[in-house]
């Protein structure tokens, strides 16, 4: 058995999983992996595993158990002190605040929202093109769009999204051990504010919703609240940047496939789809075993750490035939880019809409889209944190 491969790695495509991961994609379903630290945990590689232990309650997602697999020193920093809320817990108790927030992100809600997420898309082309071209899509469209849109959602005023936007980085990406900690602090301090705002003077949003219906009723007190609102803020902009950054930039290294997207702009849910699983930006869901769980021949034993690794996954060739071809006419939603089980994202609906609306837009208003630089000069994000491109010059 593999014992020397190190997680997480750099990438060496922004697209593909690091090269450095082949073995572990021949080692399927289970295999070992390095952290940091050298301390080797469990890693899964194998999608139908993956899918069985994402659903297994003896996995936990306590970050303060002693064997949690911590990947980064950054991370490790802050580990102990206390759980995450909704992320870092187990259910009955996940369960409870995961109840709250189900009825803000449903398949409605997120339907609601296409004609706002089409404004917010139109707006931020018609200035690209005011002022260009070029341009820096990363700053110009893929973070602007669902930073609008999740402070929409929530209720938080888009005018501060320089502090949130760069506290969230801090968090996400260091550089330094104490970054996280404090980024952390900032924006709950932030959040915790806008709380007490708006138990002043209530506004529409889903933090409102959530003062109103579990705050002022005592079915949440304000420390969690503000956890809740910090996770959602976070997840809600970052990641779906990255997924809109590293899509544009897969879609213009793929021209066959991104012809027959233009010419077929109805392949559009069924690509993003294919570029979740293709990308896998969310590269290392972490666990920790409560108990024994016997699987795939082999026995994960209880206090040890166990890391899903999404981008070889989500290419198992007994899952997806020819995995590292990018192919629109495979069935590829049962990916576990958005994870599975109790955790499985909770904007995943909202991620899709955004996804599908500012690819099909930009590629239909901009068709000559290209680089305005040598794909390999591009700068893209270490392995350490979320996938997608720091920058994305690009020309029309
Ligand atoms: C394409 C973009 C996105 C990707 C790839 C993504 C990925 C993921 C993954 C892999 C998980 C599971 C983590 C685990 O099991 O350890 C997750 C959970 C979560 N995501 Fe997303 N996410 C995206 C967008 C969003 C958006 C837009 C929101 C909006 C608020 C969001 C909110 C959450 C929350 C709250 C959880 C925790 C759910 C729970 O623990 O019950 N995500 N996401």
């Amino acid at each position: 058995m593999t014992e020397a491969v190190a997680f997480p790695q750099d990438r060496t495509c922004p697209y593909h999983p690091p090269a450095a991961y082949q073995p572990l994609r021949e080692e399927r379903p289970l295999s070992r992996v390095t952290l940091y630290d050298g301390r080797s945990v469990w890693v899964v590689t194998g999608h139908a595993t993956a899918r069985r232990l994402l659903s297994d309650q003896r996995l936990s997602t306590d970050s303060t158990h002693e064997a949690f697999p911590i990947p980064t020193e950054r991370f490790a920093a802050v580990r102990s002190r206390r759980r995450a809320a909704l992320v870092g817990m187990d259910d009955p108790e996940h369960n409870v605040q995961r109840r709250m927030l189900i009825p803000s992100f449903t398949l409605k809600r997120t339907a609601d929202l296409r004609p706002r997420i089409q404004r917010t898309v139109d707006e931020l082309i018609d200035a690209m093109t005011e002022q260009g071209p070029p341009a820096e899509l990363v700053s110009a469209f893929a973070l602007p769009v669902p930073s609008i849109v999740i402070c929409d959602l929530l209720g938080v005023p888009y005018t501060d999204h320089e502090f949130f936007e760069s506290q969230s980085r801090r968090l996400l990406r260091g550089p330094g051990v104490e970054d996280l900690e404090d980024a952390r602090d900032q924006l709950e301090g932030y959040l915790g504010d806008l709380v007490e705002r708006k138990r002043d003077k209530p506004g529409e949003g889903v933090l409102d919703d959530l003062i109103a219906q579990q705050l002022s009723q005592g079915h949440l007190d304000k420390q969690s609240l503000v956890e809740l609102a910090t996770i959602l803020l976070v997840a809600g902009h970052e990641t779906t940047a990255n997924m809109i950054s590293l899509g544009v930039f897969t879609l213009l290294q793929h021209p066959e496939q991104l012809a027959e997207l233009k010419a077929g702009p109805e392949l559009m849910p069924v690509a993003v789809e294919e570029l979740l699983r293709f990308l896998s930006i969310a590269d290392g869901m972490l666990r920790v075993a409560r108990e024994d769980i016997a699987i795939a021949g082999v026995t994960i034993r209880a206090d040890e750490g166990v890391v899903f690794s999404t981008s070889v996954i989500n290419r198992d060739t007994d899952a997806y035939a020819e995995p590292d071809r990018l192919d629109w006419h495979r069935p590829a939603r049962h990916h576990v880019a958005f994870g599975f089980g109790i955790h499985q994202c909770l904007g995943q609906n909202l991620a899709r809409a955004e996804m599908e609306i500012a690819l099909r837009t930009l590629f239909t208003r901009l068709p000559g889209l290209r680089l305005a630089a040598p794909a390999g000069d591009i700068p893209f994000k270490p392995g350490d944190t979320i996938q997608g491109m720091l920058e994305l010059p690009v020309e029309w």
